[in-house]
């Protein structure tokens, strides 16, 4: 049973068209646009490698590319420290690099969604730079959240919160006339300054950029810690041990109601273009909380990371798309199913480690075992992408829109032993490196087998890439038809073919490692999630995730049938 080869053949051109649904069960392609291709060398992927690389995607067969900030910035924290929400990092090109690139996708059928950093700012944004300039109670500071600090002198954080990426949540400033200040809140790192969202003007101004953006053509937003910005800060504050099981909605931080009146608001922005934009939330929310932010008069869809937080384990699989199918459902959006971003440990390496290793990236948990080796755990590289191929091709089987991250299509692992001092994610200085951070999945891609940075640029990448990545290329899979690139490129072109209503139906039967689902127009999808070999059902073999065992579908194997 070999895969059927009109299904790899050549992508016809796909132009974006007026459909306003065109997201609901879209592949979307996550480029990390630092870290994709870089045009002239400098080391730092920029926008006219991402437009150079645009045969790629369209070979791949994505309907859409999610752009990470391309924003001027300091590179606090991988471009989420954004210091003009307007304008293009001079490193990454220029506006007219955006045109060109937002043209060259639309023109190979690829629609475009940008991130959008609502929640902070940089530090070396105009408006913070007027704000420490300005006295205290002044307008200009008004547009973040300064306070007063405790004790007689004001020397004291003005609560005991931690920051995201540790330590305190506050800084002090240093006002004009050099004395010790007040401090700002900054949820993630100390040079991304929290916005205030009850100030009329940053909320004026964000609805600006949404339209300074669509108005180039962007098809949809994708919204970092969409459920941070409506905070609570009435004073007293409480301290982080008061708040820490805070019934959902009622936290001074996260998550409450009053975010939904600012999503409103956008929503009228978006849906005056044709087709209307999109907008998908960040929201590490409860799942109860999800719909909120995903109801078409809100952002009109919301990440679940559910399936990235699941153990290789079919009844934890089957789980979160059942729990996930009903939310969609409950708000009136299409699900998300993610498994890899630039902020976990990329899949292939998460179903290598032992269960529950690497599962949220930023801890020591699973990346350490990587690093130790000899008594500790370590990666089993093999199966980790063994099942990481099989997780793909269930995930492209199921009603709504997948999430890709630039990378897993080559099948690439994370790179674990970045040194120190090429470490760039504030996490790891946070914790004093006791936390390893993010840098392992956004190591610059291996385009071809040799060259200076594998095809990434003319010169060295900004983030070391390891020896293998030379086996891994993108040049090398090309000729491989068992490659991991050959697998998604089958995969999406299958999916094109079969897809129709958002419709999943679990057949039952094939024991308890099995999950076996079927979509409208018999398409079914098989993963054997068990240590032996199972029975296919009745139908034709399209694509598979490993070589069947005499026609059986062997442990950690993905098939779908016709
Ligand atoms: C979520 C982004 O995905 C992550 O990379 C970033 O560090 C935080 N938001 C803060 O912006």
């Amino acid at each position: 049973m070999t895969p059927d080869p009109a299904a790899t053949a050549p992508v016809p051109p796909r132009t974006p068209g007026d459909d306003a649904d065109w997201w609901r069960q879209a592949v979307v392609y996550q480029v990390y646009p630092r870290s994709f291709a870089d045009s002239d060398g400098d080391g730092l992927g920029d926008l006219r490698g991402v437009t150079s690389r645009i045969p790629h995607l369209r070979s791949l067969g994505v309907d859409a590319v999610w752009l990470s900030p391309f924003y001027p910035s300091a590179l606090a924290d991988g471009g989420y420290d954004v210091d003009d929400y307007r304008a293009v990092d001079p490193r990454l090109g220029t506006l007219e690099d955006f045109d060109a690139m937002a043209a060259a996708l639309h023109a190979a059928g690829i629609r475009l969604i940008v991130d959008i950093v609502p929640n902070h700012s940089s530090n070396r944004h105009a408006w913070f730079r007027e704000a420490l300039a300005a006295p205290p109670g002044s307008p200009a500071r008004d547009r973040y959240l300064f306070r007063d600090g405790g004790g007689p002198d004001g020397s004291l954080p003005p609560s005991d919160w931690q920051s995201v990426f540790g330590g305190p949540a506050w800084t002090r400033v240093t006002e004009p006339d050099g004395t010790p200040g007040q401090w700002y809140l900054h949820l993630f790192a100390a040079e991304q300054p929290d916005l205030n969202w009850d100030n009329p003007e940053v909320r004026q101004d964000f609805l600006t950029t949404l339209r300074f953006w669509a108005d180039r053509g962007v098809d949809g937003f994708r919204v970092d810690v969409a459920h941070a910005l409506a905070k609570d800060l009435t004073e007293p504050l409480p301290s982080a041990a008061e708040i820490a099981d805070a019934a959902h909605g009622t936290h001074p931080l996260w998550d409450r109601d009053e975010v939904h009146a600012i999503y409103t608001e956008w929503r009228e922005v978006l849906d005056s273009y044709t087709p209307p934009r999109t907008a998908v939330a960040e929201a590490w929310v409860h799942a109860s909380r999800r719909a909120r932010y995903a109801v078409p008069g809100g952002l009109g869809q919301a990440f679940n990371f559910d399936l990235l937080q699941a153990d290789w384990d079919a009844k934890q699989f089957r789980t979160v798309v059942t729990d996930n199918l009903a939310q969609a459902a409950e708000s009136g959006a299409s699900s998300t199913w993610v498994l890899s971003n630039h902020d976990v440990v990329r899949h292939a390496t998460r179903y290598g480690l032992p269960p529950g290793g690497g599962r949220h990236g930023q801890g020591q948990d699973g990346v350490d075992w990587l690093l130790t080796g000899g008594t500790s755990p370590v990666l089993d590289a093999e199966l980790g992408l063994r099942r990481a191929r099989a997780a793909t091709l269930l995930m492209l089987a199921l009603p709504g829109s997948a999430y890709l991250y630039q990378g897993e299509e080559l099948g690439l692992h994370e790179v674990a032993d970045i040194p120190a001092d090429r470490r760039q994610d504030p996490t790891f200085f946070r914790s004093g490196g006791t936390e390893v951070g993010r840098d392992g999945c956004r190591v610059p891609l291996p385009w071809t087998a040799d060259g200076p940075s594998f095809g990434f640029g003319d010169g060295p990448a900004h983030l070391p890439q390891p020896a293998w990545f030379a086996a891994l290329a993108a040049d090398v899979q090309e000729r491989d038809p068992h490659a991991t690139l050959t697998l998604y490129r089958e995969a999406l072109a299958w999916r094109r073919r079969l897809q129709g209503p958002e419709e999943l139906e679990w057949v039952e039967g094939s024991g308890e490692g099995v999950l076996h689902l079927r979509r409208p127009g018999g398409w079914q999808s098989v993963t054997n999630f068990g240590p032996e070999p199972v029975d296919l059902p009745p139908g034709i073999l399209a694509v598979a995730s490993g070589p069947l065992e005499d026609g059986r579908l062997p442990a950690d194997t993905t098939a779908w049938l016709v």
